[in-house]
């Protein structure tokens, strides 16, 4: 697919998985409009992206669902129209089920769930008014299997994967496509924003994080599984063998997704 003048919203693009596809639909010369709650961050961005392409900041926050039909109509209005729009706002979780408060289960359903559902849902009408329309929900492994410290993560995930699924089998839209992206672990500082189980930051990078598939190439292998209309995409590197071996060897995903989850913190 030619990405050149592409209107491309990417919502969580200040950091991490979203700035790298920022970039990298920029290079593509996509027209870019970029969200999340740190203006600073985003303005930044949109320096380095100077030259390269049209940006447009459109500050939104995934939990302020009732500004999120206004936050769509403005990002309807920057271009006219929308092509591609990216949920990658996100937040983790560190923190056992027994030691997590009640409001921090709200808070990742929130930013993880409810804000892409409430966008996606608004987004609808105008993609079936312009004739197409392309949702990109990165998700996670961990939408796909249980893992320890991260029980309101895991479900968050299971639930925006199981939304964006029914969307893919209703398929009323002509010309309509959603693709679902499942990194493992990517290196990004996804782990410092993570929630612990009162609901502060965790503040610090995992092992594993540390040790994931840089942000570019993860943003490369994004971009080809939108040109190539992909469903679902994993990325990733052993975890993909603990999916596998959740369905062909249950016993021994359960004794090595806890010791990896509990050792890798
Ligand atoms: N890194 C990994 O290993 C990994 C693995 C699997 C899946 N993922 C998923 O990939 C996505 C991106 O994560 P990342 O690794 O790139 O982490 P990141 O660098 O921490 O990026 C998270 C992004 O989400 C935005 N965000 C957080 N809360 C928000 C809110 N309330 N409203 C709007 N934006 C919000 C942040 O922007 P502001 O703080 O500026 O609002 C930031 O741009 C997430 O959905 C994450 O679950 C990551």
């Amino acid at each position: 697919m030619n990405f050149e003048h592409k209107v491309v919203w990417i919502i969580g693009a200040s950091s991490g998985i979203g700035a790298g596809l920022a970039k990298a639909f920029a290079a593509k010369k996509a027209r870019l409009i970029i969200s999340s709650r740190d203006n600073a961050t985003l303005r930044s961005l949109e320096q380095q992206l100077a030259g390269h392409t049209g940006c447009t900041i459109l500050p939104a926050n995934m939990t302020d669902r009732l500004a999120l039909v206004h936050v769509v109509e403005r990002a309807m209005g920057i271009y006219g129209h929308i092509d591609i729009v990216i949920h990658s706002a996100g937040v983790g979780q560190r923190s056992l089920a027994i030691d997590t408060e009640l409001s921090v289960y709200n808070q990742l359903m929130e930013v993880n769930f409810f804000g892409p559902l409430a966008v996606t849902q608004y987004l609808l009408p105008h993609f079936r008014k312009q004739g197409h329309g392309h949702v990109v929900a990165i998700s996670s492994m961990s939408g796909l299997m249980g893992f320890p410290m991260r029980s309101g993560y895991v479900a968050s995930k299971h639930a925006l994967k199981g939304y964006f699924e029914t969307l893919q089998v209703e398929h009323t839209l002509d010309n309509f496509y959603v693709t679902i992206v499942s990194p493992g672990r990517i290196k990004t500082a996804l782990s410092m924003s993570a929630l612990t189980g009162d609901g502060t930051s965790y503040d610090k990078m995992d092992k594993g994080q540390l040790n994931g598939i840089p942000v570019d190439e993860c943003a490369d292998r994004i971009l080809k599984a939108i040109s190539q209309k992909k469903k679902h995409v994993i990325i990733a590197r052993s975890e993909r063998l603990l999916y596998w071996l959740r369905i062909l060897i249950p016993a021994a995903y359960y004794r090595i997704a806890r010791k990896r989850g509990l050792d890798n913190q």
